[in-house]
């Protein structure tokens, strides 16, 4: 296997000493390198074990000059691409058997953008970023960097840092020599290569466990070392698959800081894939929500957040209460929308909206306000009855029926003590009546 590694170049991207190599490198495993073999310079090749992705996969060391193949050849001095890099995807698609895994995807990422993925388990996000990195094919459909198409460019071409859910440290390098492979690899000589590891471990604030080797570290600072091994090379792209799902809760939110400040602060493109959309939504500038492989919306957090064109955004987005209805007109550019409580009033709605129909609404559990006693508001305002009250100390939640005996919730800040039981009053900005287009 070790003898044919360009067959493994683009599947398992072909981890070589030549410039413009990618990430993943290799993880070797302890004890294969003898001390004669060291002093030669070596090629690390990813071999896929069956049923597991090739960033799991094992790893096995070959000599540099293994690989011959035109595919492989070195970029030329200098590189082809800055690293204020666009992306865009054409129609990217990708079919394992019968599952679409990526159906269609048309994205444009902005130079120097912190990009997300966002979308439930196996709804394509990994399948994305391999294809983007290089370590998948896909089946259809155009990848470019910058202006270069490089769909069919190998992995180790691409130039792209890959940062991976488990970190995939060499367990017997120090944290230095772990930061510093992928420099090696890239002829980079010894004091030049020193002085980069230092400014990158400085930079992820690792300077001082330079010596140390990964089972001596925490989970964080294993993930700091792994960013610090991604970014070490001036990657084209820095591609993170859910890159702190190993960090406890607090760590995370530590962490999710600390990825965002050095990302800005390198103005790297850069790709984050994640289930979890408090991540996004406080990290991204950008973020491309999908299901099934299908790109639902893409948009800044806040755009999302506060128009989601679909159900499914909505929902996976935060928290929210659908309210079905039937469109009744427009009054000064709004929309007049019945519904089993009563009227409702929307200004938020998209451009191509019908001017009748069943509709369905979405209302945020913290737009809505419970009224108190003769409180007026000017419209939007329902009837409810109160099931049950969650306090949760700086909120309450509120559980409430609406007419037709649709369940609302409503989200109190700072909350009053009231009474569980009977009726209450609620309403909500027209701006917050968000018409959804399926
Ligand atoms: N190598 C593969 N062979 C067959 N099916 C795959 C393979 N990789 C991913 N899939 C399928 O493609 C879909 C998307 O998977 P993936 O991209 O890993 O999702 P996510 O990263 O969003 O959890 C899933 O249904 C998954 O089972
Ligand atoms: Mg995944």
């Amino acid at each position: 296997m070790a003898g044919s590694p360009c067959s493994q170049k683009r599947l398992a991207g072909c981890v070589s000493g030549f410039r413009g190599c990618p990430q993943p490198m290799a993880m070797r495993p302890p004890g294969v390198q003898d001390a004669a073999s060291a002093a030669r310079p070596r090629m690390a090749i990813w071999l896929k074990t069956p049923g597991k992705p090739a960033d799991t996969a094992s790893p096995v060391v070959a000599r540099r000059g293994a690989c011959h193949a035109p595919a492989c050849a070195p970029l030329p001095r200098g590189g082809m691409l800055t690293r204020m890099t666009p992306i865009t995807l054409r129609k990217l698609r990708k079919v394992f058997g019968s599952t679409v895994a990526v159906d269609d995807a048309d994205i444009t990422i902005e130079a120097g953008d912190l990009f997300f993925l966002l979308g439930p388990s196996g709804c394509g996000k990994t399948t994305l970023l391999r294809m983007l990195a290089g370590f998948t094919e896909p089946t259809a459909g155009r990848i470019f960097l910058g202006e270069h198409d490089v769909t069919d460019l190998p992995a180790n071409r691409r130039n792209t840092g890959m940062v991976f859910q488990g970190y995939a440290l060499w367990p017997h390098m120090t944290v230095a020599q772990n930061v510093g492979f992928g420099l090696q690899v890239r002829r980079v000589g010894g004091a030049e290569r020193e002085k980069q590891v230092n400014a990158a471990l400085r930079m992820v604030q690792m300077g001082q466990y330079a010596d140390r080797r990964p089972n001596e570290l925490s989970g964080g600072q294993q993930q700091r070392v792994a960013l610090a091994r991604a970014l070490v090379v001036k990657p084209t792209v820095l591609l993170l698959d859910e890159p702190l799902s190993n960090l406890d809760a607090k760590l995370r939110l530590e962490m999710r800081g600390q990825i965002k400040h050095l990302c800005k602060q390198s103005g790297i493109t850069a790709v984050y894939v994640t289930h979890d959309q408090k991540e996004a939504l406080s990290m991204a500038d950008t973020v491309a929500v999908l299901d099934h492989g299908k790109v639902m919306q893409v948009g800044t957090p806040r755009e999302l957040y506060v128009q989601p064109r679909n159900r499914f955004v909505a929902d996976f987005l935060g928290e929210t209460n659908f309210i079905q209805g039937r469109i009744k007109g427009r009054d000064n550019g709004r929309v007049l929308i019945d519904c089993p409580a009563g009227r409702l009033v929307s200004s938020t709605f998209a451009d191509d909206l019908p001017s009748d129909g069943d509709v369905t609404c979405s209302i945020r559990p913290e737009a809505i306000r419970l009224l108190g006693e003769g409180e007026p508001a000017p419209e939007n305002v329902l009837t409810a009855r109160r099931r049950e009250v969650i306090y949760l100390g700086e909120m309450a939640q509120h559980l409430l029926r609406i007419g037709g005996d649709v369940p609302v919730k409503a989200f109190e800040l700072n909350p009053r003590l009231l009474p569980e039981a009977g009726e209450t009053r609620i309403a909500f900005e027209p701006r917050d009546v968000v018409i959804l287009s399926d």
